[in-house]
Order: C-alpha cells, then structure tokens, then sequence
C-alpha cells in the first residue's frame, strides 16, 4: 500500500509543481488548496473504486465515478506537465520574455477541454458497418446483418440508462442475429436487476449469442456479496466458484446461448464460441479450437483478439473480438495499436481469416473516454470486398 501510494504521489507531484511555479500559486490559502486538491485526487485512486464495492447508493457510485475521473485527468495533467517544460525550455533558449501563466494556462486549459469531450463522448454510441463477402458462405446468409456489440461493463459507471440506449439502437438496425463479445457486467453490483430486465428485451430472428469477458468470469462467477470478494480480494484469497451467483442470474434472465468452448449451427454457419484464456483453462479452449471442422464456415467469438494463429489454422473464417476497448484514453490507443499490431481496434486480415476488433459499448475503467468512441457493429454479408 505504501508503494502505491508512494508511486501515485509521485505521478501527481509533476502537475502540482508546475502549478505552483509557473502560476505562480502564492503561500497561504491558495496554496493549501492546491496541495489538497492534489491530496484528494491521490486518495480518489486509491480508495474511491472500492468504495463502490463496500457501499450502495449515489455518494458510492459518485464517489467511484471520481476515482475514474481523476486516472483520466491526473493522466492527461502529466502529459501536458511534460510539454509545458519542453515550451518552458524553448522559451529559455530563444531568450523570450514571456510570463509562466502565459503558457501554462492554456496547456492546462487543453488537458481540462480533453476531458470534458471525453465525458460527452462517453455517453454516445456509434454504428460501425464491416461488409462482409460472403460468396462462399450458404446463399441464406447474403444480404443478413449480424449486429455485435461488446463490453458495455454494466455496474457503477454504466447502468440501465445507457443499456436502453444500446437495446433501442440495436433494434433499430434490424438484425438477423445479434452476437455479445463478453464483459457484459462489471465490478460492483450498480443496478444489476434493472439493467438485465432491459437486455432481456434483445431479440432478432436468428437469436442472440454471446461468450463472457474476463470481467464476466471475475465478478459474476463467485458466488458472495461485492464487500466479501473485495476482502477475499484484498486478502490474496482464493475464488470459490458456486452455483448460485450473479453469472447464472445473467444466464436465467437471458434467452441467449452463451458459449463457453461450445459451437452451434445455424443455418450451415458455425458459431464457436471461446471461455477467455484469462480465466486458466488455456488447454481445453485450444483443445476445442482445433476440433473444429476446418470445412464448414465458421464464425468464431472470442472476447480477445487472441489466438489468431489457431483460428484461421482451425479454418475459422471470421473473428469477432472486444476487451480492448480500442484503447479508450490518449495515449492508450497508440500504445495498444504498437503492442497488438493494429489488432485493437477494427478489421484485419489474417491468411484467408478476417479479424474484426470492437471498440466496446461501454463506459469501461478508462473513463472519460478520450480517444476512439463507443460503437456497435453492424457485419454485412454482401458480395463485395472482405472475401472470407
Ligand atoms: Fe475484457
């Protein structure tokens, strides 16, 4: 604990600083009110989360929604902290005469209009179109919409307001089949009942699959309340698994086919869906993979853009994926574009396989969202470019 809060101080210490010289933030009350607004921000990150886990109500949920908040904005204080001193530096050398508030303030005033946007842009959800050719799946399938949608992270910092959101834009594109890319849920409870009432309202001809996210497997599978497991948590303890937990709630409320290494046939299509490698059962989901009959088109849903090799090898001809998010807060996204080769985020070709990457429909830990948006998916089978 000392470490971290060592380590988080240190991370704050460069913004601060800079306020303080350059402003100038004379001694006395303006001061203090800096060292403490400072202060808050550290203590929001380390314990504002888990106050949404021990507590219900608005304070928790507001007081969770700060301690996101402040990663985004600590963030985003630092990385303009960091371009002030280069500015700071070239002024030195050029020999100008030009005052610390004159340049601070609008840098700072940058990083503040980042996160605002981020907030507005977190509430939105766009639609992004993947055409698909596919000539060489069964002649049923041309002219059918597959809508995926993935890590919407129902709990504190999204409920059921933005799951109507998504449910009304979904029915709205009219699909033939709707596919959920896992992390459905998240953390602490939030408006856990409502928020499946909602969802339970998805319906398309073909029906609605889904694989569960990593996040899924953590929160929901154990069976105790948000304050036990945040203490089995804390305490390095181990995860009983049960039966009656908040996964098989999801999974009586829910009339969809969750796959969990299991595969169904609709319409001479194969949908395979994998359990995420996170969880520790590598073994059994590459077994299942590679038992797949490479001579039937197969889609697979995969929470992770992973295992790419083994599913065009398996003869998967489409991949669908999320948990990136895309990388939803600058500079996460260049970072993970450079990390996974492009794979975070759109469509990639892989062999004879089509990757496509989700950016998520969710409000996730990164919040605001300061880079890429929320999206549903809309697959197109047409004749067109995009061979499988
Ligand atoms: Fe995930």
């Amino acid at each position: 604990m000392f470490a971290q809060f060592l380590s988080i101080t240190l991370f704050h210490a460069l913004p601060a600083w800079s306020l303080i010289r350059w402003l100038p933030v004379p001694a006395g009350p303006w001061l203090w009110t800096v060292i403490a607004f400072f202060l808050l921000q550290v203590f929001l990150l380390i314990f504002g989360r888990d106050v949404a886990f021990l507590k219900e109500g608005i304070a928790a949920r507001s007081t969770y929604r700060l301690s996101m908040l402040s990663f985004v904005l600590i963030l985003n204080l630092f990385l303009v902290s960091i371009i002030h001193l280069l500015i700071r530096g070239i002024i030195t050398i050029g020999g100008w005469r030009i005052t610390g508030a004159a340049t601070l303030v609008p840098v700072f005033s940058v990083a503040l209009l980042i996160i605002l946007g981020g907030l507005l842009n977190a509430r939105k959800l766009a639609v992004r179109h993947v055409p698909i050719n596919a000539t060489s799946f069964p002649s049923s399938w041309q002219g059918r919409r597959i809508v995926f949608f993935s890590d919407t992270h129902y709990g504190t910092l999204n409920g059921p307001g933005m799951a109507e959101t998504l449910v009304n834009k979904i029915e709205s594109l009219n699909p033939d089949l709707i596919i959920c890319g896992g992390d459905l849920f998240d953390g602490p409870k939030g408006k856990f009942g409502a928020t499946l009432a909602i969802l339970a309202r998805l319906q398309a001809p073909l029906g609605v699959l889904a694989v569960l996210g990593n996040h899924d497997y953590f929160y929901l599978s154990r069976p105790g309340s948000s304050k036990e497991l945040l203490q089995r948590q804390r305490n390095r303890e181990e995860m009983p698994m049960g039966e009656e937990t908040r996964l098989s709630a999801v999974k009586k409320a829910l009339p969809w086919c969750f796959l969990e290494n299991e595969s169904v046939e609709i319409d001479d299509i194969i949908f395979a869906g994998l359990r995420p490698f996170s969880i520790g059962d590598e073994k059994r989901a590459l077994e299942f993979l590679s038992g797949l009959d490479a001579d039937k088109p197969t889609i697979l849903i995969n929470h992770k853009p992973q295992q790419i090799e083994e599913a065009a090898d398996a003869g998967v001809r489409l991949q669908l994926s999320g948990h990136t998010h895309g990388g939803p807060v600058f500079p996460m996204n260049i970072v993970m574009r450079i990390l996974l080769k492009g794979r975070h985020f759109g469509t990639t070709h892989h062999g004879k396989m089509i990757l496509d990457t989700s950016s998520g429909s969710g409000i996730s830990l990164w919040y605001p969202r300061t880079a890429g948006r929320h999206e549903v998916v809309v697959v197109e089978m047409t004749s067109g470019d995009n061979r499988v």
